[in-house]
This record gives C-alpha cells, sequence and structure tokens, in this order.
C-alpha cells in the first residue's frame, strides 16, 4: 500500500495527546492541558497557525524563532520541491558537495571580515558544542566563561554553560573549566580572565532569558578584556541572528567582532534543521591542522542538501523582501505602541528587546487594589502574574505567546520577522484589554483559575482514558 499522509492524519486525527502522553513526554502533554492550550493545529500560514475548528490563532513564538518569514513561505515551499524532485546526491561524505559551500559564501559574505571559515551542524546546541571545542582547540587552553541567566542549549556542552541551576539539576557531573560570571560584570570578568587559562566567554548579545541588554560601552569593555587575556568571543546568535533583532547579527548593535558566531533557527526557513558555528581561517585550523584531523570534528548531516537548500532559499527571501529593514522598523513600532501602553498601564514595568525580539516586564501597580491582585497571584508563585496573562492571551485572544524564563515577570515576543503593524496592533488591544480588567476587577485571574481546573479535569479524562487502552 502506497504511503498516504492525508490518509494518515485522517484516521488517526485528535489522537495527539494521547500518544504523548503514551509514548513521548507525558509531563508536557500535561503541562499544555493545564493551561488549556490544548489544541489541534491543522495549518500554518504566515503569522497564524489554525486549528481544526478554522481558528486562527496569532503566533508571537514562532517556534521559538524558527519560523522568522513566518509558516509554510511559498518560496521556500518551492525550493525544497525543487530539492526534492532534482534527486541530490546527498551526503556522499567523501565528498566536497556545491549547496553546503554557496551557503556558507552566503554567511561568511554576510558577517565581519575576520569571519571565512563555517561548519554546518544540525541544531543551536551543537553549533555550541563545536564553539567550545574550537575555542579550545585554537586557544590550547580549558575554560570557557558564560553569563548569569545565559542560555546556550541542553546537550552536556552546552548545558555546563547554563545560567539557570533549574536545567542542570539532576544530571550529574558537567563540563570542566566552565565557570559562570554575573550578566555584564566586568570586574568579576577580569578577575577570571586573570590566570590566563580562559578560552572564550560566551554570550547572547541580547539574553533569551530575560531579554537581557547590557549598554554598548559595556560590551566593548568586555571585549577588550577578552583581546587582552588572549580569550575568544563567542557571540551565539541562535535566537539573535538572522535578522531578529533588526540588524542580521545583534552583536552589530554594539560594535563587537566576535571572534567564534553560531546561528540556527531562522536559517532553518522552518522546514529542516541546520546550524552553522562561523569563524576565522585561523581558529578552524586549530581543529583541522592536518589531513589526520579532516574529521575530527563532524556529524553525518552537517551538510545535509535539503538543510543548505532551506538555508540559501530564506537568505534570499531576506534580500528580496527586505527582512532585516522590516523587523528593525516593527522594533521601532513595538517600542512606540509598548511604550504608550505602559503609560496607560503601570503594570508594565519596563520594555526591552530591538526588532521583533521583544520583552514586556511586569510589576506591581501604583493603585491599592490592583496592587494587592498584583501581589495575591505573586504569592501563589514568583513571577506568576505573566503566567496567568499568557493563558487568556491565548484563550480570550487567540494570541501564543509565552513566559520569558521562570521567576521573571516577562513576557516575551518572537513573532515571525514579516509579521507587521496588524500583527502587533493585534496583540496591543489584547494586552490593553486585559491590563484594563486587571485593574478593574479579578476578571481574569478567575479565568486563569478556571482554566486551571479545566485542565486538572481532562488530564484525568486523559489518564482514565488510556489506563482502558491499555488494559
Ligand atoms: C541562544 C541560544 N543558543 C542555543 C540554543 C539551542 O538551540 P537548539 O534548541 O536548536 O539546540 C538556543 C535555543 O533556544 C538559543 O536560544
Amino acid at each position: 500500500m502506497p504511503f498516504d499522509l492525508d490518509e494518515l492524519l485522517r484516521s488517526r486525527h485528535g489522537e495527539n495527546f494521547e500518544l504523548h502522553a503514551k509514548y513521548l513526554n507525558p509531563q508536557l502533554a500535561k503541562v499544555v492541558k493545564t493551561l488549556g492550550f490544548d489544541r489541534f493545529y491543522e495549518h500554518g500560514e504566515g503569522c497564524y497557525l489554525i486549528d481544526e475548528d478554522g481558528t486562527r490563532y496569532l503566533d508571537m513564538l514562532s517556534g521559538f524563532g524558527v519560523f522568522a518569514l513566518g509558516r509554510s513561505h511559498p518560496v521556500i515551499k518551492d525550493a525544497l520541491d525543487q530539492a526534492l524532485r532534482a534527486d541530490l546526491p546527498n551526503m556522499v561524505q567523501i565528498d566536497c558537495a556545491l549547496l553546503p559551500g554557496l551557503l556558507a559564501e552566503q554567511l561568511i559574505k554576510r558577517s565581519p571580515s575576520n569571519i571565512e571559515r563555517a561548519f554546518f551542524c544540525n541544531s543551536g546546541a551543537e553549533a555550541v558544542e563545536a564553539s567550545i571545542k574550537f575555542a579550545r582547540a585554537s586557544t590550547g587552553r580549558n575554560r570557557v566563561l558564560y553569563f548569569s541567566h545565559a542560555y546556550h542549549g541542553l546537550t552536556m556542552g552546552a548545558l555546563s554553560l547554563n545560567g539557570s541551576a533549574d536545567f542542570k539539576d539532576g544530571f550529574g557531573s558537567l563540563l570542566p573549566g566552565a565557570s559562570e560570571v554575573p550578566f555584564g560584570d566586568l570586574d568579576a570578568l577580569n578577575k577570571d580572565l586573570r590566570a590566563g587559562d580562559v578560552a572564550a566567554l560566551i554570550v547572547e548579545p541580547i539574553q533569551g532569558k530575560g531579554v537581557n541588554e547590557l549598554e554598548t560601552a559595556q560590551w566593548r569593555a568586555i571585549e577588550v578584556a577578552l583581546r587582552d587575556a588572549g580569550a575568544l568571543l563567542i557571540c551565539d546568535e541562535v535566537q539573535t541572528g538572522i535578522g531578529r533583532t533588526g540588524k542580521f547579527y545583534a552583536f552589530e548593535h554594539y560594535g563587537l567582532t566576535p571572534d567564534i558566531i553560531t546561528v540556527s533557527k531562522a536559517l532553518s526557513g522552518g522546514y529542516v534543521p541546520v546550524a552553522a558555528m562561523l569563524t576565522s581561517d585561523k581558529i578552524l585550523r586549530g581543529v583541522y591542522s592536518s589531513m589526520d584531523r579532516a574529521m575530527v570534528h563532524s556529524t553525518t548531516f552537517k551538510g545535509n542538501q535539503l538543510a543548505m537548500v532551506a538555508g540559501l532559499a530564506t537568505l534570499q527571501v531576506f534580500d528580496d523582501e527586505g527582512v532585516v529593514a522590516h523587523a528593525a522598523a516593527m522594533g521601532d513600532l513595538w517600542k512606540s505602541k509598548l511604550g504608550a501602553l505602559a503609560h496607560e498601564h503601570d503594570f508594565i514595568h519596563d520594555v526591552r528587546g530591538q526588532g521583533q525580539m521583544i520583552g514586556i516586564e511586569f510589576g506591581a501597580p501604583s493603585a491599592r487594589k490592583a496592587r494587592r491582585r498584583f501581589r495575591m497571584v505573586e504569592t501563589a508563585r514568583t513571577a506568576m502574574f505573566s503566567q496567568t496573562l499568557v493563558v487568556p492571551l491565548f484563550q480570550r485572544h487567540h494570541i501564543l505567546t509565552q513566559v520569558a524564563a521562570d521567576n521573571v515577570n516577562v513576557i516575551k515576543l518572537l513573532p515571525p520577522l514579516i509579521a507587521g503593524e496588524t500583527e502587533i496592533d493585534l496583540f496591543i488591544e489584547a494586552l490593553d484589554e486585559l491590563l484594563s480588567d486587571a485593574e478593574r476587577s479579578s476578571g481574569f485571574l478567575v479565568d486563569f483559575g478556571v482554566t486551571m481546573a479545566k485542565g486538572a479535569l481532562r488530564r484525568t479524562r486523559t489518564k482514565s482514558s488510556s489506563t482502558r487502552e491499555t488494559r
């Protein structure tokens, strides 16, 4: 019988949560149900997800930044279609294929002049792993520094550079020589650099967990300290890179010249996992130092032709549609519209970020009753207020957002870079309505409680139905 995707989707429709609970991560299935985010999405179109009832959801997450061009972009689809029809000789391995060379050329063309080489892999974490190895090999030093609140992925090396204990707990000993530096603390950095054993500092030019930023002068001082100590600067642009912040790379906002850059997410066009570590010829030769060592760092899928085509088509669409400039313009619009909203609602304490990477920080308002309600929510759990907003944003307004990290009252917006004024206005109106509600009454807090209770009920039902199945 020929493989029939339509038939498969039709015949197993609605089993998604049950299958996840049974075969994948049952805790995730529980979380999604408890929050009332359990939908069966049937299509993705630009900035929107469409569920089985035809309801459209504005996607302000874009798959954690993957859908820079929105979902189902016709040019990327067509490029992949062409690649499949061409029956490309994929992953010959003892070979030097054309497409990886072309994508490397395009990335290097968009990078500072010291960046001359690319190493391709499959995920952000894998690019970070490569950066650790290349930094160590080229400097002959062992230590790698990272900032508090940092997030560089969850494989063992990348996890060792994670700035939150929660992610690390329970996984045993991590990479020797990985040390945390308080975010932006130059004195602490200098102290660490003094021993002369630091290979590199890895940074996110704008931190994903909390959307935390430093001033240009701070970044410049950090860069000088690293150079003086003979240590490398790794800019992890997995999330911020490829236009997210209104520049091709976020480090351009601060005039930095990294020794190593990592990119991933957006380069995939939302279709094929791909990542790259970009660096200088000298650093690359620290690893590939002889013919014997030509394969000493590698991965099977490194030059996957479909991934290369997705990357090339993505970069072409960026050029053709002026995506980076659009993201910068939308960043200005976000700031002005959210700034105006902050004047109306003093629940909003800060608006930060650049381009289409925006963090909105919430805190106690000045009005007595509203403040009491805020404190009541926060006594349940630190930074719960932002979570109580994310739920009705989804339930009432059909907008998918996320809390930026545990224990921070920050909602993070990561819409497709193509999102425009229409999408910004939809979000602003929804947040305005919810904050007005929070100022007037406990309405949406009640909604939140009801959602949680319903979620708990749905979980119980799934549990009993799956028990029934296994009997
Ligand atoms: C800055 C940064 N680095 C690395 C990663 C890890 O990427 P992946 O999830 O593809 O392994 C992420 C993922 O969100 C990220 O934001």
